[in-house]
């Protein structure tokens, strides 16, 4: 497995994991990752619900907090930190400023086109900071229109780019149709932004790497995708069921006890469809009910507040504490996967493991040809009580 470049940072374990909120990836979650050799990265949307005072002083309280997890976080590593950023939140510079002050590595910027990002870091008077900056788009058009634009106002593209493609977890940007039809495949996203990108390489002699995401669950799905030219991975459901994972053990059990027919698609009233695992919350709001509730603020600039259905930050946090009667999970098309909760260091181990025994079966495929059958490979258990599965 070859390490992940982004610029000049290093990162051993070429994984991202991907920022969940509310207040599913904190810093122990994102701590565990870098410890593992990955980046572990911060949600930072609605960060604040985990204050006291969040219903009066909300931005205090998001930024409060946000500083207080990056700090919790680099107290309990020394690896790479990120958080994760929603260009559609109101308070999105104001948490863009925080994670600056606090010197954090890696900043992911989704749920938006991050356009006038440079511009806010230039405003604020940060210069040379050592901070990577990573848009996560769905498509190389979009790559095409955050690179191009930073490039023509700014004279500068980012220092690496997510592609999220149809089958993750969370809020998707694709339409609803396209996702119960016909979905684009991951691979071919992934090729699609790399030719992109490569233009930009080539103008601004500098490696950006393109890092793949959604529905990448097994060591399997990570070779899979890197043979595609992904320099990296990035992963969130299969960093749920963890001890690290900041969400209540109830959260967790519902990826347990999920079933490959329960992961489905809801309507958010962030005006995105995600993907979910059904409860009786799911069936209610995809059957029509509402959910009436006092909005203290318009935390998403887009949110219709007096007519959406309900709180989705309100829903999100929580299923996060474990009120699953309020609330859902969000989670990837594989989230259904999941049969036990392990540390971070199991499930990287599971991933190292499947990564390199495909590896090897690929090998031994191209030396010996078509009489090979991987199925029939029978590797010494290489770690004790890690199973491996060619799934
Ligand atoms: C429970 C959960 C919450 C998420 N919350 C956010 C979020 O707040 N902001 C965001 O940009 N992406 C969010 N995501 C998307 C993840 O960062 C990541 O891109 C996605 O999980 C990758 O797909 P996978 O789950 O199939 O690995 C969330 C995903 C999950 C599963």
């Amino acid at each position: 497995m070859n390490p992940l470049n982004i610029g000049n940072l290093k990162v051993n374990l070429p994984i991202i994991q991907g920022g969940m909120g509310v207040a599913i990836s904190l810093s122990g979650l994102a701590s565990a990752v870098a410890n593992a050799g990955g980046i572990g990265i911060i949600s930072a949307v609605a960060i604040g619900m985990t204050e006291p005072d969040y219903m009066k002083n909300y931005r205090e309280a998001n930024k409060r907090a946000l500083r207080k997890e990056i700090r919790k976080a680099r107290s309990l590593t020394n690896g790479v930190l990120g958080v994760n950023l929603m260009v559609a939140v109101t308070d999105y510079e104001e948490l863009l400023t925080v994670a600056l002050e606090e010197k954090i590595d890696v900043i992911i910027l989704g749920a938006g086109l991050p356009l006038r990002m440079p511009q806010y870091v230039t405003e604020k008077g940060f210069d040379n900071i050592h901070t990577k900056f990573i848009p996560k788009v769905s498509s190389a058009k979009a790559a095409k229109v955050i690179f191009s634009y930073w490039a023509k106002n700014f004279n500068y593209i980012p220092d690496a780019v997510v592609v999220e493609g149809p089958m993750a977890g969370g809020h998707l940007g694709f339409k609803k149709e396209d996702l119960l039809n016909d979905v684009v495949p991951l691979a071919d996203l992934v090729e699609e932004t790399v030719l992109e990108i490569s233009h930009f390489e080539k103008e601004f002699k500098k490696e950006v790497p393109v890092i793949a995401g959604g529905g990448v669950y097994s060591g399997r799905d990570m070779y899979e995708i890197m043979q595609k030219g992904a320099k990296g991975v990035k992963m969130g459901s299969r960093f749920v069921p963890t001890h690290e994972c900041d969400a209540s053990i109830k959260f967790k059990e519902t990826y347990i006890n999920s079933k490959e027919e329960d992961i489905t698609i809801i309507n958010s009233p962030v005006g995105l469809p995600g993907r979910a695992i059904r409860n009786k919350f799911v069936d209610q709001i995809n059957s029509g009910k509402t959910k009436p509730f006092k909005c203290y603020w318009k935390c998403l600039k887009s949110c219709d507040s007096k007519n959406v259905p309900y709180c989705i930050a309100q829903a999100l946090h929580n299923a996060a504490t474990g009120n699953m009667e309020e609330g859902f999970a969000f989670a990837g098309s594989k989230a259904y996967l999941a049969t036990k909760i392990q540390s971070v260091y199991q499930v990287v181990m599971e991933l190292k493991v499947e990564y390199y025994k495909m590896k090897y079966i690929e090998y031994v495929k191209n030396f010996l040809g078509q009489r090979f059958v991987p199925e029939q490979i029978n590797l010494p258990n290489l770690i004790p009580g890690i199973s491996i599965k060619l799934a």
